[in-house]
């Protein structure tokens, strides 16, 4: 059940496709396939979350679909997200694996999930994958500006997402705003900067004016600088934590401290180093 109702309009917005997308999300990254994974979707699940971030390369996706099962919830009221592991296959051929691990007839989104091998070569598999059915809508992650304007010319069906390592320490403005200037809907993932970011003496110092956790001023953070938030936890007490966002509001002067947290200069890179 959720334990801060807020208006509905407030939890989703709309992608230049036209689909709804909480802005709120379960990030499963680095959480084992089984019990751990499990438990942690369905308590999200049963404390009010519509929307799991989950991936080819997680290696967590049959847990992800048991646990939609095992909620209860109707498939069409939960956003799922999966991404393609650009190793050099054909992404509508791995969405249809995913499909399998997961339960489920289609996901609601499917990115690719960086640019290896440039940032081209997949697109047509995705835009194949959404033509039949398989992803209601289709994106990247990890692209700078760079690489997501090769990929605008040259695509038919445009990106709709872009999810991004962000949180007031990793800003990207200049990455942010050429999203936004597409129309491309960003998400942040790691926005704890995986639990690191929390004990940040600014982030407490607006914790404390606010009256809030450290977690939740990091994901308001995102929220009110247009962001869809995506916080991982296997604790269903942080699960929860996580998701009370809704039900304050932080002021420009808490966002401006926030903001000048930013240690990438305000960059259009979507890394400092590539892993790939
Ligand atoms: P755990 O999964 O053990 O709860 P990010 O979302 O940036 O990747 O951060 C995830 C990390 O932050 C995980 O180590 C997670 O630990 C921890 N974490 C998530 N939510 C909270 C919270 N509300 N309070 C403290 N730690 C949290």
């Amino acid at each position: 059940m959720a334990t801060n109702p807020a208006p509905a309009d407030e939890r989703s917005r709309a992608l230049a496709d036209g689909h709804q997308i909480p802005v709120l999300g379960l990030g499963v990254w680095q959480v084992p396939d089984g019990p751990e994974c499990v438990n942690a979707v369905r308590w999200a699940l049963e404390l009010g979350y519509r929307h799991v971030d989950t991936a080819q390369a997680y290696g967590n996706e049959e847990s992800v679909g048991q646990a939609l099962r095992d909620s209860g919830v109707p498939r069409d009221e939960v956003y799922i997200t999966t991404k393609f592991y650009p190793g050099g296959k054909d992404p509508a051929t791995e969405v249809e694996h995913s499909l399998r691990r997961l339960g489920l007839d289609y996901v609601d989104l499917y990115l690719v999930h960086w640019p290896q091998g440039g940032a081209l070569w997949a697109w047509s598999g995705m835009q194949r994958a959404h033509e039949r059915g398989h992803a209601r809508s289709i994106g990247i992650s990890n692209f700078n500006a760079t690489e997501l304007g090769a990929l605008l010319e040259a695509a038919t069906v445009p990106p709709a997402v872009n999810q991004l390592q962000l949180s007031p320490f990793e800003y990207r403005q200049a990455l942010i705003e050429a999203c936004e200037k597409r129309d491309v809907a960003v998400e942040a993932y790691s926005p704890l900067g995986t639990g690191r970011h929390l004990s940040h003496r600014a982030v407490h110092a607006v914790a404390q004016r606010v009256g809030r956790t450290p977690a939740q001023v990091l994901l308001r953070w995102g929220l009110q600088r247009g962001l869809i938030v995506l916080p991982k936890s296997t604790h269903r007490e942080r699960i929860e934590e996580n998701s009370q966002i809704f039900d304050f509001a932080l002021s420009d002067q808490d966002v401006a401290e926030l903001d000048a947290c930013d240690g990438t200069a305000g960059t259009d890179r979507a890394l400092e180093r590539k892993w790939w």
